[in-house]
């Protein structure tokens, strides 16, 4: 290959590196919704969270997800700015929060948007977009899991419950879709410590979410004595 050849094809590998990076639009099946309960996240963490949690499911974060398991991340160089979100941060503090630092919510949020939420578009337009996107879903839909198993009258008291009540009484609230169900050993004891709800690319209805954590995996939820 002569010197002209050469120059050719590294120009054309180049140029098709950069279209490759600046194509916004990243593939993705569905969007799972990632909720946390706050004591079962600190007691699942090396160190102690710096404030004592509630007992409520808060968000962790709305992720574009891939059937195949290979999740799409970190799509585009961005930078979450602040003040793109002022006006949402009060409600934001509350179902959102850094649960192992409350005084590093930012940090959190920040995080999520650049992992998770900037893979999002076209359904998720920018990163305020995203966050009143989470605040609806979880204020204006009532997709807030504390208030879902409340209604079943599955209530945080710390009391051991099948996998099946659990998954059951979620269902109802989301089209009898299935939810993703993540458990923890802590403490010789299996805790909740996340459920997912999962819905099409383009957030209109549920879907069952693929891909539960398998019988092996830390995460696995047995069919009994799952503290909640
Ligand atoms: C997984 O699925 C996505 C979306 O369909 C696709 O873009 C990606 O290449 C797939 N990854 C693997 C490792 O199969
Ligand atoms: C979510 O549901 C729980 C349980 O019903 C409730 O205590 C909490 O205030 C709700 N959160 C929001 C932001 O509505
Ligand atoms: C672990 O469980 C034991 C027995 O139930 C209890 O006394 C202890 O306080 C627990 N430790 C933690 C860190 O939760
Ligand atoms: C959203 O996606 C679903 C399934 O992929 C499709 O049936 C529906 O028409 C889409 N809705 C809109 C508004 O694009």
């Amino acid at each position: 290959m002569g010197i002209t050849g050469m120059i050719y094809m590294v120009t054309m590998v180049f140029s098709l590196i950069v279209l490759m990076l600046s194509s916004s639009a990243v593939k993705f099946d569905y969007f799972q919704f990632t909720q946390q309960y706050q004591p079962a996240v600190c007691n699942s963490n090396p160190t102690p969270c710096k404030d004592p949690p509630d007992k409520l499911f808060t968000v962790h974060g709305l992720w574009p997800s891939n059937v195949n398991g290979s999740d799409p991340k970190k799509c585009k160089a961005t930078i979450l700015n602040p003040q793109t979100i002022t006006n949402l941060k009060a409600q934001l503090e509350i179902i959102w929060p850094n649960v192992l630092n409350r005084r590093a919510h930012v940090r959190f949020w920040r995080k999520q948007w650049r992992k998770h939420g900037a893979c999002g578009y076209p359904t998720i337009a920018d990163d305020m977009h995203y966050f009143s996107t989470v605040i609806e879903m979880y204020i204006t839909k009532k997709q807030n899991v504390s208030e879902i198993l409340s209604k079943a009258k599955i209530k945080p008291e710390g009391r051991f419950r099948t996998r099946d009540d659990i998954v059951n009484a979620i269902s109802q609230s989301i089209d009898y879709k299935k939810p993703k169900l993540k458990c923890k050993i802590n403490n010789q004891t299996t805790e909740l410590v996340e459920v997912g709800l999962c819905s099409d690319n383009n957030l209109t209805q549920f879907i069952n979410c693929p891909n539960p954590f398998p019988q092996g995996s830390p995460y696995f939820c047995p069919t009994n004595n799952i503290r909640y």
